[in-house]
């Protein structure tokens, strides 16, 4: 089993043991980890008001104890196309569910997180929110959805929410204000809130000269950060806008970005705001909104009725608020701009090291700089430009975001498939040098898929290193455009069915790393399909199957 009930900070403590009358239940269903820190905050926080609190990751809560809870916080996100989170499919199924008990005895709310740039925005939160009721269960506050820049919705419902949970629950007032008692606990050394600076130690373009799409391999310094992680972990980069990018917004508007700007109770440059503080490539419903408004486009205001979801959804997938602004000008002030601008936030980057081989002081992640042209005009990703621009010496400020569901088994005799085209190759490289270092004596088995083999093999030599050391006991090659035909690394599994079939029956684990929306679902139906043929499952049992190995945590994705 994984760890389950910890008490807030992360510690291992026996969970507070109050009758279930007066103790409030948090639930948590995480992907990146943003839900499970606002839950752990939330539990923090009720603590320090004296509330008796369990803090539990879905997976790891037994769901017949439902019909006996008082009072439930449920922290949730929702993957980019409307999904839950890997931990959290166990919770959702079986509420939403046609067996799920009523629920007549429970106060609850819901915390939904999601980004407004997907049109399934907090899809999952809205669905366990609407079903609660629809079991009899009464809402004590009212659905809180929380976009990208989290804390904006999260830290005012929190203190609504836990507000309404202590008077439900007859507790005195706290005795400290919660802001106080937030910033009076303590913080680990760095965090999101406060990265820390990590040197560049290497950059180095991996592929050949003539691959149409750049990757690269970073080597960073976390020497002096006290900062630790594990095989599995992400990287939290904060990146800086591409200057060019900020330079063409500003002229665009024909703004200046030397002027100062108030917002938020600070004062800074206008290019600064646009430079570090604000999303620039990522288009949300409230800036289209804004942005009609602002320019009164009657147009724009037609594509976001609900009607026309689906035309919505193709805007948001194919613009950057940039073609919006050139493709539909509006006048902005400088300061209404930065208003409606969400806050830039961290990316997290798959590490591609394991602190037994590089040391722990250093990490390793692997970077496809997305740049294209779309309406005539280049078109930029704001970390991958940043990271892969990167000189030697240069500062990145940076956390590590543990990942506690991308682990390689304890048990190092078990087998481990790993499947990861393009830079999802990057945790398995961290998982082979893991598995090296610690003698594992399970089998390894890579499945790697990109365009070219003489382009965009991404770290050809280790691989056939490891093949030859026998640290790789396995690798498969889906070279997409290197045959008359495409083929994928869901082709690859389908060819080698039989086999992959009898290394999960002998209690291998499987893994997937990349592409959430395309790659990982055809993997996911690849996998079904491996089950009916190879072990006789009708194809309802394998979907079950395979629900179940995501379950127990022996079928891990890290995808995005
Ligand atoms: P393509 O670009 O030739 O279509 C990494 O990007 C690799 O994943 C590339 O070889 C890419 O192929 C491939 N790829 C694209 N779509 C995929 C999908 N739906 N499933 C698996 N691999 C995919």
């Amino acid at each position: 089993a994984r760890a389950s009930q910890a008490q807030p900070g992360g510690g291992s403590s026996a969970p507070a043991t109050a009758p279930d009358a007066v103790r409030l239940t948090i639930l948590y269903g995480s992907q990146t980890g943003n839900a499970k820190r606002l839950a752990g905050r939330l539990a923090t926080r009720s603590q320090a008001d004296g509330l008796p609190v369990r803090l539990v990751r879905a997976d790891a809560y037994p769901l017949r104890e439902l019909t006996k809870e008082s009072h439930l916080l449920i922290v949730i996100s929702t993957q980019g196309d409307g999904e839950p989170p890997d931990d959290a499919r166990g919770l959702v199924e079986f509420l939403v569910g046609r067996r799920a008990p009523r629920l007549p005895g429970l106060h609850y709310a819901v915390l939904g997180l999601g980004d407004s740039s997907y049109p399934q925005f907090c899809a999952i939160g809205r669905q366990l929110d609407a079903r609660l009721a629809e079991l009899g269960a009464h809402r004590f506050a009212p659905l809180g959805e929380a976009d990208v820049d989290v804390d904006a919705v999260a830290v005012p419902w929190s203190t609504q929410a836990l507000e309404q949970a202590r008077k439900a629950l007859g507790r005195p007032e706290p005795v400290l204000a919660h802001t106080a008692t937030v910033h009076a606990l303590p913080t680990r050394s760095h965090s999101r809130e406060q990265p820390f600076a990590a040197t560049v130690l290497a950059n180095q373009r991996i592929v050949a000269r003539d691959c149409e799409r750049a990757v690269h391999h970073l080597e960073l310094s976390l020497q002096g950060s006290g900062l630790r992680y594990a095989a599995g972990d992400a990287l939290g980069v904060w990146p800086a806008n591409p200057p060019a990018l900020v330079a063409q917004w500003l002229q665009t508007l024909r703004l200046d970005g030397a002027q100062e700007v108030a917002h938020d109770g600070r004062r800074l440059p206008l290019a600064q705001w646009l430079g570090r503080e604000r999303e620039l490539t990522r288009l949300t419903r409230a800036f289209v909104a804004a942005h009609a408004a602002a320019g009164g486009d009657v147009e724009l205001m037609r594509v976001l009725r609900a009607e026309n979801a689906a035309t919505f959804a193709q805007l948001l997938a194919s613009h950057q608020p940039l073609d919006l602004l050139r493709r539909h000008p509006a006048a902005w002030s400088a300061e209404d701009l930065v208003a409606a601008l969400r806050p830039l936030a961290p990316r997290l980057y798959s590490i591609a090291s394991s602190p037994l081989a590089v040391g722990e002081d250093e990490v390793h992640l692997t970077v496809a700089r997305v740049q294209y042209e779309a309406f005539g005009v280049p078109h930029w990703g704001a970390a991958s430009t940043f990271l892969s621009a990167l000189e030697e010496d240069a500062i990145v400020p940076v956390f590590v975001e543990p990942n506690e569901r991308f682990r390689l088994p304890a048990d190092g005799a078990r087998d481990v498939i790993m499947i990861g085209p393009g830079t999802g190759v990057a945790p398995f490289r961290a998982f082979v040098q893991e598995r090296r270092e610690s003698g594992a004596r399970g089998r390894n088995w890579l499945v790697f898929g990109n365009r070219h083999f003489t382009r965009d093999f991404l770290y050809q030599v280790e691989w056939q290193e490891a093949l030859k050391k026998g640290v790789l006991h396995r690798l498969d090659l889906a070279l997409s455009r290197d045959g008359e035909r495409k083929v994928y690394v869901q082709d690859r599994l389908r060819e080698r069915g039989r086999e992959l079939y009898a290394w999960l029956q002998d209690g291998a684990h499987l893994y997937v790393c990349g592409d959430a929306n395309h790659m990982a679902k055809d993997v996911h139906a690849a996998l079904c399909d491996i089950a009916v043929a190879h072990g006789g499952h009708s194809p309802d049992a394998a979907r079950a199957w395979l629900a179940g190995l995501l379950t127990q945590g022996r079928y891990a994705r890290d995808v995005y």
